[in-house]
C-alpha cells in the first residue's frame, strides 16, 4: 500500500489538488489523506470550492486561520506535525506557493518524509513577494519537482537541482479548467449580471481581480489601478470579485467612490462582487472581452481560454502565458494600464496557443511519477 498525504490551504490550492485526488482515487493500492491548513476559512474562499470541484471533505482541518506570516506558518507547522507522525505517509504532496505549501513541506522533511512539489520552479525573481520566498524554499527541500512550464525547468537547473528530480508535467490547474469548462457554461452568472444577450453571446465586459499585497496594501497603487480601470469601465462594465484583503483596504483607504453598482442588472463602471465560486468565475472569464489581474492562476486560465489578460504587476513567474498565451505584463502605472486596455478593446483578439503539456493530463503524469519513484525508493510499498 502507498500512503500519501496532501496539504492545501488557500483558494488556488483547491483547483490544483482536485484533479490529483481524482487520479489517486483510481488506484486501490494508494491510501490518501487530505489535510486543509485552514489558511483560508470563509466559504467564499474555501468551502464553496469543495462543492464546485467535487472534492471530498478534507480528512482534517488545522484551522490555522489568518495572522502574520510567522504566526500563520508556525500554526500550520504545529498543526501538521502530529498528523504526519501519526499517519506516517511515504510522501507529502504540496501545491503552489502559499504559506501552507512551505509550512507543510518544511515540517515533513524535518520528520524525514519526502515531499513532492507540484508547480515547482516558477520564479518571479522578486524576493519582495512572499510567494517567491515560499517557492524557492519549498523547491530547495522537495525531492520531486513537478513543473508546469518550461521556464521552471530552466530555473531549477540554473539553481543546481539535479535533472533526475525535475519533471515537466504540465499544468494541473488547467486539468481542472478543461474538466469543468462545459459545466461552468451552465452557470447562471452571466444572466445574473445582465450581460447575456442570447444563447450564443454576451455584451462586452471586463473582469478585474486584485489581491497582491504590493497592489492592495498601498493606497496610491490601489487608487491608481482603480482610476485607470474606471476610465474604460464606462464603455463596458468591469466585474470585480473582491478578495477580503482588498475589500478591507478599499474601505480603509476611502476608495469606495471608484466602485459602481450591479443594481437591476444594468451594470456600469467597476462592479463590485463577492469572491465568486470556481464555476461562476470560470464562466465569467470564458466570455470576457478583457481580464485585468494580479493573480497567478488567472494569467494561466486566460491563456487557455484565449481571453486577453493584462497582468497588473511588474513581473510574472509564469512567462509561458506571455510567450504562448494572451498575457501582457503591464505593471501598475495608470497610463500604461489604460493604454494597454484601450489597445485590446480596439482590435479583435489574436489567437493564443496553449503552452506544452497544458493538455488536461497533468494529474495522471504526476501520479505516475510519484508511484514510480516510490516503487524504486521502497519496492515493498508500491506495485
Ligand atoms: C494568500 C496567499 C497568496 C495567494 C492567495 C490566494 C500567502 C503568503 N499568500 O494570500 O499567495 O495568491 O492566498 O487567494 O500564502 N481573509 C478572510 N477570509 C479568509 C482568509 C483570509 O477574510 O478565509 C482575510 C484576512 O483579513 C487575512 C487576509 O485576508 O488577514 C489575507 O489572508 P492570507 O491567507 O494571509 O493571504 P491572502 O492575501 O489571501
Ligand atoms: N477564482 C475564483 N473566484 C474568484 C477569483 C478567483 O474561483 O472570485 C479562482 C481562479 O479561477 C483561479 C484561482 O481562483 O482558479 C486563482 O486564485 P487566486 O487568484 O486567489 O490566487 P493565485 O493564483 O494568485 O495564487
Amino acid at each position: 500500500m502507498i500512503r500519501l498525504l496532501s496539504v492545501v490551504g488557500a483558494r488556488p490550492n483547491f483547483m490544483k489538488i482536485a484533479p490529483i485526488v481524482e487520479e489517486l482515487n483510481k488506484f486501490p493500492d494508494i491510501e490518501h489523506c487530505l489535510v486543509h491548513s485552514g489558511q483560508h476559512y470563509d466559504d467564499l474562499l474555501s468551502g464553496n470550492f469543495f462543492a464546485d470541484l467535487n472534492l471530498p471533505k478534507p480528512d482534517m482541518n488545522l484551522q490555522a486561520g489568518s495572522g502574520s506570516h510567522a504566526v500563520q506558518t508556525a500554526e500550520i507547522m504545529k498543526g501538521i506535525e502530529p498528523i504526519l507522525r501519526d499517519y506516517n505517509p511515504q510522501m507529502v504532496l504540496v501545491v503552489g506557493d502559499v504559506n501552507s505549501t512551505i509550512a507543510a513541506a518544511l515540517t515533513a522533511v524535518k520528520l524525514g518524509i519526502k515531499v513532492a512539489h507540484i508547480e515547482a520552479g516558477l520564479r518571479s525573481f522578486d524576493m519582495t513577494m512572499p510567494e517567491e520566498i515560499n517557492r524557492k524554499l519549498t523547491d530547495a527541500i522537495s525531492t520531486l519537482l513537478l513543473v508546469s512550464e518550461e521556464s521552471g525547468v530552466a530555473n531549477l537547473k540554473h539553481e543546481g537541482v539535479p535533472a533526475e528530480q525535475i519533471f515537466l508535467v504540465g499544468n494541473v490547474m488547467i486539468d481542472c479548467l478543461l474538466r469543468n469548462r462545459e459545466l461552468a457554461r451552465k452557470s447562471s452568472i452571466l444572466d445574473k449580471l445582465g450581460v447575456r444577450q442570447n444563447s450564443s453571446g454576451c455584451r462586452p465586459y471586463g473582469v478585474l481581480t486584485l489581491h497582491r499585497p504590493s497592489n492592495v496594501e498601498n493606497p496610491k497603487t490601489l487608487q491608481g489601478i482603480l482610476s485607470a480601470v474606471n476610465c474604460f469601465a464606462e464603455e463596458l462594465p468591469v466585474f470585480f470579485p473582491i478578495h477580503p484583503r482588498t475589500r478591507k483596504n478599499i474601505e480603509r483607504f476611502g476608495l469606495l467612490p471608484y466602485l459602481g453598482s450591479a443594481a437591476s442588472g444594468k451594470s456600469t463602471g467597476i462592479v463590485p462582487l463577492d469572491p465568486l465560486g470556481y464555476l461562476e468565475f470560470l464562466s465569467l472569464n470564458d466570455c470576457a472581452r478583457i481580464v485585468l489581474t494580479d493573480s497567478g492562476g488567472v494569467q494561466e486560465e486566460t491563456t487557455v481560454l484565449g481571453v486577453p489578460c493584462l497582468t497588473l504587476r511588474e513581473n510574472t513567474e509564469r512567462p509561458a502565458t506571455v510567450l504562448h498565451g494572451t498575457n501582457q505584463v503591464v505593471g501598475v502605472d495608470p497610463d500604461r494600464i489604460l493604454a494597454a486596455a484601450q489597445s485590446i478593446l480596439q482590435k479583435t483578439s489574436s489567437p493564443s496557443r496553449c503552452p506544452p503539456l497544458w493538455d488536461g493530463k497533468t494529474a495522471s503524469r504526476i501520479v505516475a511519477i510519484i508511484r514510480e519513484y516510490l516503487q524504486r525508493d521502497s519496492p515493498g510499498v508500491a506495485g
